[in-house]
């Protein structure tokens, strides 16, 4: 049995799923500040498998311990966090206690239960402003913001951890940029008030939600100005984890702490993925051209080949699905899952 922080949230969501199509069964904490419980029920119908439900927070150690204790948890895979970078610039503590002290608190807890994998929700972020694309995890780590100092900091306590005790199994996955759904429609990325990210917020004006894409800055050094990202769909990134799961299964000898890269390794612009949009759903994206948004850079995406050897891992779904399961999901729960 699997445990999922954050179980109920966009990426560990789309992971259950996976874990229960390949049979295994997992419990899902989540405190629910950035999720919903409905999500649950559409867990059980696409996965066929119904999730167990701990309603609580990852910071909070007699929650975890009596978790551990109750359920036979062989591993953890450790979505819980928050995400939101402007956020994490304006409330740098909060970053750090829920994302780092969550974390700390959970490998403690794994510790007195005698659980020792984890797989870790890391983030290309970590990278910073490197401009050496495509990124290796050898790559200069120098995140630039909280969020992203959060993650590498976790990143450096799971290395520690794991040297200290050869016992423990641990991969760090540093994802590119998550899109797309299941492709049932039930399951999908359903943010909070108005979306930063670029496919939830085509979604939103697709479906009717919002009049325009705001297209943030075409003067980029890039092919047709505009920002270029390693966009990954949702499900080839939760097949990810079921690779490292299996990884960390096997013979790690001396090398028990992974830090892996998940992308395509292909760099795509914004007007690319607006006419990827427009060509596999049939829905029109109009758009105007704004300023850069701060801190954004110009082109980055991932050396995805060690995924690809250690993990046996390649992403298989392109543009086209990252597309239509966008669309399915959006045009099918408009309001997401508020009206579930
Ligand atoms: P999400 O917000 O949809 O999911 C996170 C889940 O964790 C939510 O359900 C939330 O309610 C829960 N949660 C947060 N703090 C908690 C706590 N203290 N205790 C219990 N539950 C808590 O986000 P996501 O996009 O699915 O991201 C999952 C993980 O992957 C995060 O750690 C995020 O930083 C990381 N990540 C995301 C992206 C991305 O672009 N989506 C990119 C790189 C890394
Ligand atoms: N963009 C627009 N208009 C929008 C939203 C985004 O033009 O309304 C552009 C951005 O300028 C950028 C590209 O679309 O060029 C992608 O932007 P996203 O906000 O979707 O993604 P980012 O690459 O900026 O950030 C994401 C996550 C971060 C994470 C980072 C690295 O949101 O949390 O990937 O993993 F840190």
């Amino acid at each position: 049995m699997i445990l999922l922080t954050g179980g109920a949230g966009y990426i560990a969501s789309h992971t259950g799923v996976a874990l229960a199509l390949a049979g295994i069964p997992y419990v899902v904490l989540d405190n629910f500040c950035n999720s919903v419980p409905a999500v649950l029920e559409r867990m059980h119908e696409v996965g066929g498998l119904k999730p167990t439900l701990v309603q609580g927070d990852v910071r909070d150690a007699a929650t975890l311990d009596a978790l551990f204790a109750r359920y036979p948890i062989q591993g953890v895979v450790h979505f819980a966090g928050l995400k939101a970078v402007g956020e994490s610039v304006a409330e740098p503590a909060l970053y750090y206690e829920n994302n780092v002290s969550g974390s700390v608190t959970l490998i403690r807890a794994m510790q007195r239960a005698g659980v020792k994998t984890l797989v870790f929700s890391s983030s290309a972020t970590v990278y910073g402003n490197s401009d050496a694309s495509p990124l290796p995890e050898s790559a200069p780590l120098a995140p630039i913001n909280p969020y992203g100092q959060s993650k590498l900091m976790v990143e450096y306590i799971l290395r520690d951890v794991a040297a200290a005790n050869p016992d423990w199994r641990v991969a760090c996955l540093r994802y590119f940029n998550p899109v797309g759904a299941h492709i049932s429609g039930l399951l999908g990325e359903d943010p909070r008030g108005v979306p930063g990210n670029l496919m939830p917020f085509i979604g939103q004006v697709a479906v009717g939600r919002r009049p325009q894409l705001s297209v943030f800055g075409n003067d980029y050094p890039t092919p047709d100005g505009t920002g270029v990202r390693d966009y990954i769909h949702v499900m080839d990134l939760a097949d990810g984890h079921l690779a490292a799961l299996r990884y960390l299964q096997g013979d790690l000898t001396g090398r028990n702490c992974l830090m892996a890269n998940l992308g395509t390794g292909q760099g795509i612009s914004v007007l690319q993925m607006v006419q990827a949009f427009e060509q596999y759903t049939g829905q029109k994206i109009p758009f105007e051209v704004a300023p850069r948004r701060a801190g954004d850079l110009a082109s980055y995406y991932a050396d995805p080949s060690l995924a690809n050897r250690v993990l046996g891992w390649k992403a298989q779904r392109g543009l086209k699905e990252m597309c239509e399961d966008s669309w399915r999901w959006q045009h099918r729960n408009p309001m997401g899952y508020a009206q579930a």
